[in-house]
């Protein structure tokens, strides 16, 4: 019998920050640790922040560790954040809503995990939101330790695989997303679910 556990069905937003909406929908099954989902959540929030650098690579295992994304593959923090800052760049802001969360495969040394999610990019100016799906694949090493490391930041992650499909389809993103010009902000902070 498999249970599901739900994400936590609210986010919390700061104005000018990105957020990560993962709603009631997001789901880990039952079979995966439930560490993973703090992990996830804070390596997309640092994904989709363009201002994070150290903080985003420190995710990967240093000088070996990849990502991989629709098959161009980037080795080591420098290579891997020049990619991240290829696709989140200034004047674009992309969310990754997380819908479903499983273990792909658990081997001695690294234990693998596949993220389903839906990618969201709102254009500046314009607003204009593009939504398509994704799937993230992430391959977490023991180390030198016997056991994977789930906090973030803690450079476990051996190989960040993700594909984006090619499907777009028009989104409409407005009343949820966070202004994206402060000076149009009402209350600096809101409360979504
Ligand atoms: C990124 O840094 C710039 C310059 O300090 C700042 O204006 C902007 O609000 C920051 N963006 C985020 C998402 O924190
Ligand atoms: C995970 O472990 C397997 C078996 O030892 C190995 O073949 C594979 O390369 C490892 N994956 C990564 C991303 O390190």
């Amino acid at each position: 019998m498999k249970a599901v556990i739900k994400a936590t069905a609210f986010a919390l937003f700061i104005t000018g920050v990105p957020s990560l909406r993962t709603g009631a929908e997001f789901q880990i099954d039952a079979d995966t640790d439930v560490g993973f989902e703090s992990f996830v959540k804070e390596f997309y929030i640092s994904l989709e922040n363009t201002n994070s650098t150290a903080d985003f690579t420190d995710h990967f295992v240093k000088d070996t560790g990849v990502m991989v994304v629709n098959g161009k593959e980037s080795k080591g923090f420098a290579a891997i954040l020049a990619a991240k800052q290829s696709f989140t760049n200034k004047g674009k802001t992309t969310n990754h809503l997380l819908r479903s969360a499983n273990t792909l495969g658990k081997q001695e040394k690294n234990e693998t995990f596949v993220v389903d999610f839906i990618l969201q990019t709102t254009t500046q100016p314009g607003n204009a939101c593009t939504e398509t799906t994704g799937r993230g694949q992430f391959t977490l090493t023991t180390g030198a330790t016997s056991q994977i490391e789930l906090s973030p930041h803690t450079n476990f992650l051996a190989r960040y695989q993700v594909d984006i499909a090619d499907s777009k389809k028009t989104c409409s993103v407005q009343e949820e997303a966070p202004p994206l010009d402060p000076s149009v902000a009402s209350g600096g902070v809101g409360v979504i679910s």
